[in-house]
């Protein structure tokens, strides 16, 4: 158990600011809006205490209290060093609610936040859900805390790499909880990584450096969902984009739409920008920054920090290394100037404010439907991971038409038998890929 500490912020004078932010983001969260309205009386999270470790920003401040106005009780702490939105976190503590967060904290107080959301209140009543986003929260309930995982109902993971540990624990047999993957959600991984980083990769990129992005060369390594969004993010602003993959059907979708894909090797020496989307390990290593030109701007998007050797770069040329802004540090290799943004972590939510509020509600409202599946539903679900079915998605999407002004065409019966579905759907078969 901890001590009691109600709350940690950078500064709770920021509050106000704060709430007038999560005001604006309301009106561009729907879905999140939508399930207020629909559980606000019946209360269906009442009696769940859920720790959240997800970015603290002002999309998470409305998840947040979208959890607590379905009746939780909720912890919160960042999960990421530099993600957290300061003023959205103090917002959050105003309102009574125990968040642990603040912009560029290091990693052991990383871990202390994520303890301190373990036990509620002064009675230091221990969570019974967890809601996790890359598996740092999870991983400390079953590694250091395992005495708390009978009162734990289920959790729910929201991105890609938290997924991937979830499934190598169920095959591993050290999975401990009914755990639901709201990342292969279509609404979530489709939109979130896609579009949601077509938009924070250049804002992250302008916001560090100011640089004339017309005219570069950017090496984007990985063509997945966020690859994807991070290609077409770089191309809009008129840069000529170099893919990088490992996969075959990846690396032909990139060449269908019209990017060159080639070895790492070979594309960062024609690269002014270097950004990683992998998901994976040692992507950009010495060699590479070695045969960097001038002033190349480096950084990641990808959950962890470890797709860039930003150890390799602090033990040979750390000595060289001048802060330029916080986030932005310029290290010097045999005279040429690298520009690494955000040590190398999620350069998105590092150097800019992440997604915008309208596809961080398509990712949220799978996240309260994850909680609500699993607090109201334990029963049905073993110590597996799952995704949530497809009603639950087309859901989701149905709840972001209006404020956008689509309008669907309804089936009629006669044509509904015809492709084998019913009028309300789904409209799809499982093994549809969107
Ligand atoms: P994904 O699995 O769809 O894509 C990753 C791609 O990288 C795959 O196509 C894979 O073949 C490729 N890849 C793997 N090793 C490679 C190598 N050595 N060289 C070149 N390509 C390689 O995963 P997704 O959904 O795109 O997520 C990627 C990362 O971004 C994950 O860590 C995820 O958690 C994170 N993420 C970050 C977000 C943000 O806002 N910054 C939003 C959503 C996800």
């Amino acid at each position: 158990e901890t001590t009691y500490v109600p709350y940690k912020v950078k500064d709770i004078s920021l509050a106000e600011w704060g709430r007038k932010e999560i005001e604006l983001a309301e009106a561009e969260m729907p879905g999140l809006m939508s399930l207020r309205t629909e559980f606000c009386a019946s209360k269906p999270l009442q009696g769940a205490r859920i720790a959240g470790c997800l970015h603290m920003t002002i999309q998470t401040a409305v998840l947040i209290e979208t959890l607590v106005e379905l009746g939780a009780d909720v912890s919160w702490s960042s999960c990421n060093i530099f993600s957290t939105q300061d003023h959205a976190a103090a917002a959050i503590a105003a309102a009574g609610i125990p968040v642990y967060a603040w912009k560029g904290m290091n990693e052991e107080q990383f871990n202390w936040c994520i303890e301190q959301t373990l036990f509620f209140g002064e009675d230091r009543q221990p969570l019974n859900m967890i809601l996790d986003d890359g598996g740092d929260l999870t991983n400390m309930v079953f590694d250091k805390y395992p005495e708390l995982i009978d009162g734990i109902k289920g959790l729910s993971e929201e991105t890609t790499t938290g997924v991937h540990r979830l499934y190598e624990r169920m095959k591993n047999g050290t999975l401990h909880l009914p755990a639901i993957n709201v990342n292969d959600s279509v609404t979530k991984s489709k939109f979130d990584n896609k579009y949601g980083c077509r938009e924070s990769l250049v804002d992250a990129i302008r916001r560090a450096t100011d640089l004339m992005l017309a005219g570069k060369v950017a090496v984007v390594a990985g063509y997945g969902d966020v690859g994807k969004g991070s290609a077409e993010s770089l191309r809009s602003a008129g840069v000529r984009v170099i893919v990088t993959e490992i996969d075959p059907i990846c690396a032909l979708q990139a060449a269908m739409e019209g990017f060159e894909v080639k070895k790492m090797a070979d594309a960062v020496k024609e690269a002014n920008i270097v950004v990683t989307t992998t998901g994976n390990k040692d992507i950009v290593r010495a060699e590479h920054f070695k045969a960097m030109k001038d002033k190349t701007v480096v950084c990641n998007i990808g959950h962890f920090d470890n797709e860039i050797d930003v150890a390799w770069l602090n033990s040979n040329y750390g000595s060289t290394k001048v802060e330029i802004k916080p986030q932005v540090d310029k290290y010097t290799i045999d005279g040429n100037d690298v520009i690494l943004l955000a040590e190398g972590r999620l350069v998105n939510l590092g150097c800019a404010t992440g997604h915008p509020s309208f596809v961080m509600s398509n990712s949220f409202t799978n996240q309260t439907l994850a909680q609500l599946e699993l607090w109201t539903n334990t029963d049905q679900y073993g110590k597996e991971v799952y995704t949530l079915p497809k009603h639950l998605d087309e859901k989701v999407a149905r709840l972001h038409l209006a404020h956008i002004g689509v309008e669907l065409e309804t089936l009629t019966e006669d044509q509904a038998s015809y492709i084998g579905v019913t009028v309300e759907g789904p409209y799809k078969p499982e093994a549809y890929r969107y």
